[in-house]
């Protein structure tokens, strides 16, 4: 099929290489024209798709990047998977979506089956998506995406996939489509429920985070290893799924989606009173973690040289889209301590650089990711570890 991929970021980008290595013909489309040549160079931006995969479809003339939406005509499908963040009020913010169809109601005269894979909440495909494209025969569906940016065993291809459309036909052909390169496609009666689905998931984890968090604070007071308790009850073998509590949430998804949730449950009258609780803990977090750094080196950082470990929001992935560390430094910075943070896949950020760990009084472990020097680590007068993996020192 010849598909238009909107967006070439971490969803989009990992799509169009799924879909053309199977020998569907992609135009990944994006607005970001320095991005645009570097994916048509071979140059990937994120870990789950190397140069060499990139090169590879290039090749073989199944993938081509663009800024040219009139290349979206004559696609089969498209699909959009465009940021939907929070605006400043933490309200839905669906402008890149809303421009992503004017892209399509402009350049797209041919039906095509649109597929919506950016997660919102349930309406949007319906309300937001097809109601601005009426006058051409598309046909719609809904796929929320949930792939984990750099997990290793659940991919695009064995992930279950949820599908909904608005129309029989819309989802037998999204089913044909998808089916070409995930193992398993699970039909849902409306792309509503797909939708909701996706952020429910994300809200159980966000609640489920917020939980935990809390339960490290309590069991820190009264002087037992949260993480111990948490190993233990996960010996139970049903009825117990375990949480690592943490110095809060980051990334697009768990800090965000929640909130498309909750604005569509104040919509219709239910208050989303754990979505707001989970997110007043999470964020209380980078809060907690410093009172925990300057009880615990002694009673004030002022002065003092700290640098903070790993600073996106997870394990062995560049991203810093929302992520705690960010606070973590504001809020020691507030305290008067000198703060310096050290990331080799973050490189620069909020135009700062990656520093040295070697030489601090204070190491505070935002985020471990493998490779990362533990001795200079140590060798730090005082370290505290949000992450639960370096042994042998203070933390969450
Ligand atoms: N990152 C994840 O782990 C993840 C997982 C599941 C779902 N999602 C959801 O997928 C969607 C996309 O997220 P992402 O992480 O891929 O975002 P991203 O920021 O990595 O990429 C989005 C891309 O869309 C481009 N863009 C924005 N507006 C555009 C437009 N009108 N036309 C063309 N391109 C446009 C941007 O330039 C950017 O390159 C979001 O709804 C997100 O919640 C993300």
């Amino acid at each position: 099929m010849r598909v238009g991929i909107i967006g070439q970021g971490y969803v989009g980008l990992t799509i169009s290489l799924s879909a053309a290595k199977v020998g569907h013909s992609v135009v990944g489309f994006d607005l970001n024209d320095a991005l645009v040549s570097s994916l048509n160079s071979a140059k990937s931006h994120i870990e789950d798709v190397t140069d060499r995969a990139l090169e590879s479809i290039i090749k073989n003339k199944t993938y081509k990047a663009s800024f040219e939406a009139k290349d979206l005509e004559g696609c089969e499908v498209i699909i959009v998977a465009v940021p939907t963040p929070l605006d400043e009020e933490r309200n839905p913010d669906l402008s890149f979506l809303h421009s992503a169809v004017e892209l399509i109601r402009q350049n797209v005269k041919s039906p095509a089956l649109i597929i919506n894979e950016s997660t919102s909440y349930p309406g949007t495909l319906r309300n937001e998506i097809a109601a601005r494209l009426e006058g051409v025969e598309h046909s719609f569906a809904s796929s929320p995406e949930r792939i984990d940016p750099g997990n290793k065993e659940w991919t695009t291809k064995n992930t279950p996939r949820l599908v909904g459309g608005l129309t029989p036909e819309a989802l037998a052909k999204a089913r044909e489509f998808y089916g070409s390169f995930c193992d398993d496609i699970i039909e849902v009666s409306s792309p509503e429920v797909a939708e909701a689905a996706k952020i429910f998931e994300n809200t159980f984890r966000q609640v489920n985070i917020a939980l935990v968090n809390e339960f490290a604070q309590i069991a820190d007071a009264l002087g037992i290893s949260g993480r111990e308790v948490i190993d233990a009850a996960a010996t139970k073998p049903y009825g117990f799924m375990p949480f690592n509590p943490g110095p809060g949430v980051g990334g697009h998804c768990i800090p965000v989606d929640p909130s498309y949730l909750a604005h569509v449950a104040n919509q219709v009258g239910v208050p989303a009173t754990f979505i707001k609780r989970a997110n007043e803990v999470n964020l209380a977090m980078p809060a907690y973690v410093v009172e925990r750094v300057i009880a615990g080196s002694g009673g004030s950082i002022k002065g003092k040289k700290v640098v903070v470990v790993g600073v996106s929001y997870k394990s062995n992935i560049a991203d810093t889209r929302e992520t705690p560390a960010a606070a973590v430094i504001d809020l020691l910075r507030d305290q008067g301590a000198s703060v310096a943070w050290h990331d080799d896949l973050v490189g620069s950020w909020r135009g700062e650089s990656s520093l040295p760990i070697a030489g601090a009084d204070i190491a505070v472990v935002v985020t471990k990711h493998d490779g990362v020097n533990l001795a200079a680590i140590n060798a730090c007068g005082y370290v505290f570890d949000c992450t639960g993996q370096v042994a042998g020192v203070d933390g969450i």
